[in-house]
């Protein structure tokens, strides 16, 4: 167990502030496109677990919320390739509106997996919520509909994302030391 998370951090890249003020514009546009329509949040576990939870308040329209746990990234900081469905969704999709909401989109493999598997449960529609997109970690093609915001090629870690499943309850965004990981 760590001592103190903060001597890990190279650079903060999304303060507290920043991040309220991402998941209000996002809650605002999310509300105004689902109006009227049977919304069904859907987080991705377990990264996403900060950003659905006050995603979910910023949102002002009636809907629900569901939760998959969806893993590939096991204890390193690169992508295993192979998407591990661990917990699927409780309840049928059949004509509602699924938004997945995502704390990072990076390699695209989560994201096309799930919507992939979303897709063939016959929803009304299946888009997709990013808090943080790096388009420079895309190794299959794949395009959020809705992106807080887009950040560079480094390994990022706080509110919800995790390095070795430390650090998810940093309040804010930060990269990681390479340090902390290069001689692991
Ligand atoms: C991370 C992150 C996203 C996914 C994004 O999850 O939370 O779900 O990877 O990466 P990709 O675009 O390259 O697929 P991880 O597999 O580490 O599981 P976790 O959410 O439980 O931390």
């Amino acid at each position: 167990m760590k001592a103190d998370y903060n001597n890990d951090v190279k650079n903060i890249l999304l303060t507290a502030d920043d991040i309220s003020k991402i998941v209000n514009r996002l809650g605002d546009t999310i509300s105004k496109e689902y109006e009227g329509k049977p919304l069904l949040l859907v987080g991705l576990l377990k990264g996403s677990v900060l950003f659905v939870s006050d995603l979910m308040r910023a949102v002002k329209i009636p809907c629900e919320i569901d939760f998959m746990d969806v893993s590939s990234y096991g204890s390193g900081t690169v992508s295993s390739g192979v998407v591990n469905i661990i917990k699927d969704i409780n309840n049928s999709i059949d004509g509602k509106h699924v938004l997945i909401v995502e704390d990072i989109l990076e390699s695209g493999r989560t994201l096309r997996t799930v919507v992939d598997m979303l897709k063939g449960r016959n929803p009304a529609s299946v888009k997709v919520c990013t808090l943080l997109d790096k388009p420079e970690g895309r190794k299959v093609e794949f395009e959020a509909d809705y992106v807080g915001t887009v950040i560079p090629d480094e390994f990022v870690i706080g509110y919800g994302l995790d390095y070795d499943e430390c650090y998810r309850n940093l309040p804010f965004v930060g990269v990681l030391k390479p340090s902390v990981y290069e001689n692991n």
